[in-house]
């Protein structure tokens, strides 16, 4: 494993870490403690000590499953969580930034992680009105103050938010979390030479375009109600990303190398990226992803592996 400094944070992370939307249920499955457990395991002896996850996925429910997997040994993670909205059921949750609930988020997240701190505390991609409601950056500094937060960061909901990531180290925040992967390169116009101009850490999410660029999907590939790929995605989105996987692996990925550890490489060749954070099913997915962190690419803007 290979790490790097989160921006202006005291943090070195992996630079493949865990995304774990995935234990709230809304990825058509449901995950058993020990599973995670194991998934956890796996991650810390191939050397990730990055966790991604939220409030809102499921009520708390990831962040308890994390909670539980790692209460043993806390202090060797970085837990990064996230704040803005109130799950109601699957596929459904409102956004609240009113700073009092928001507080009652942050109580609520660490009851569920079994901490008493958390490491970074990200703005779960709000729009910009919610991004300066008032008093909400001065009550989170506060808890900076006071220990139950170690630094800052957005999430930004569009990648190309130029307005939120400008602003980020005038709230104290030091890091950005965007959509960035083959399949979308939109951050590379503004965000990202922002975030270098600022030294701002970036959580590349979704890198592997919510698993179409794992390679794996054909054309008829079907998702059902239970998966967010058969709920949030439109028919026509869903095969506008797998036909152009299939292309890239066809033209891109040289022969012999898995098409997922190629995708979270080829985003970690832009000098902008601090880490990736896939998000993890099963075990395997986390030992892959994790060896992707080996994966040699010659370069940015055409890589092909070493
Ligand atoms: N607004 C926000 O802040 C926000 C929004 C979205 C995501 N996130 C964070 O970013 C993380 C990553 O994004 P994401 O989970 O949406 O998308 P992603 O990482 O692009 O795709 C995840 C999916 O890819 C598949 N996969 C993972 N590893 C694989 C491997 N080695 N081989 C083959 N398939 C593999 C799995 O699904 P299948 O096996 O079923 O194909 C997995 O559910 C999330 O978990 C979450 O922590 C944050």
């Amino acid at each position: 494993m290979k790490y790097r400094r989160l921006g202006k944070t005291d943090m070195n992370v992996s630079v493949i870490g865990v995304g774990t939307w995935q234990f709230g249920g809304e990825w058509g499955k449901n995950f058993e403690q020990s599973e995670v457990n194991d998934m956890f395991a796996a991650a810390k002896d191939c050397g990730i000590n990055l966790i991604d996850t939220a409030e809102c996925y499921g009520d708390h429910l990831s962040e308890e499953f994390i909670g539980a997997a790692i209460e043993g040994n806390r202090e060797d993670w970085i837990v990064a969580t996230k704040f803005g909205h109130k799950f109601h059921d699957l596929f459904t949750r409102d956004t609240i930034y009113e700073p009092a609930m928001i507080l009652q988020q942050l109580e609520d997240s660490l009851k569920a992680l079994r901490t008493d701190y958390i490491d970074l505390y990200q703005f779960h991609s709000g729009n910009d009105e919610m991004f300066q409601t008032e008093g909400l950056w001065e009550l989170l500094q506060k808890q900076v103050e006071l220990g139950k937060i170690r630094h800052l960061g957005i999430s930004i909901g569009s990648n190309q938010n130029i307005f939120q990531t400008e602003r980020a180290s005038s709230v104290n925040a030091k890091t950005i979390q965007v959509v960035y992967n083959r399949l979308d390169r939109a951050p590379e116009e503004q965000v990202l030479p922002e975030c270098i101009k600022q030294d701002l850490g970036v959580l590349a999410r979704v890198p592997l375009a919510s698993g179409f660029l794992s390679g794996k999907y054909t054309e008829s590939a079907a998702f059902d109600k239970t998966d967010v790929r058969g709920n949030w995605m439109d028919d026509k989105a869903r095969l506008d990303k797998i036909t152009q996987a299939i292309e890239i692996k066809k033209t891109e990925v040289p022969e012999g190398v898995n098409m997922a550890q190629w995708a979270l490489a080829w985003v970690l060749t832009n000098p902008a990226v601090t880490t990736v954070i896939p998000g993890c099913k099963t075990v395997e997915q986390v030992k892959s992803n994790a060896a992707a962190a080996d994966l040699q690419m010659v370069s940015t803007e055409h890589p092909q592996a070493c």
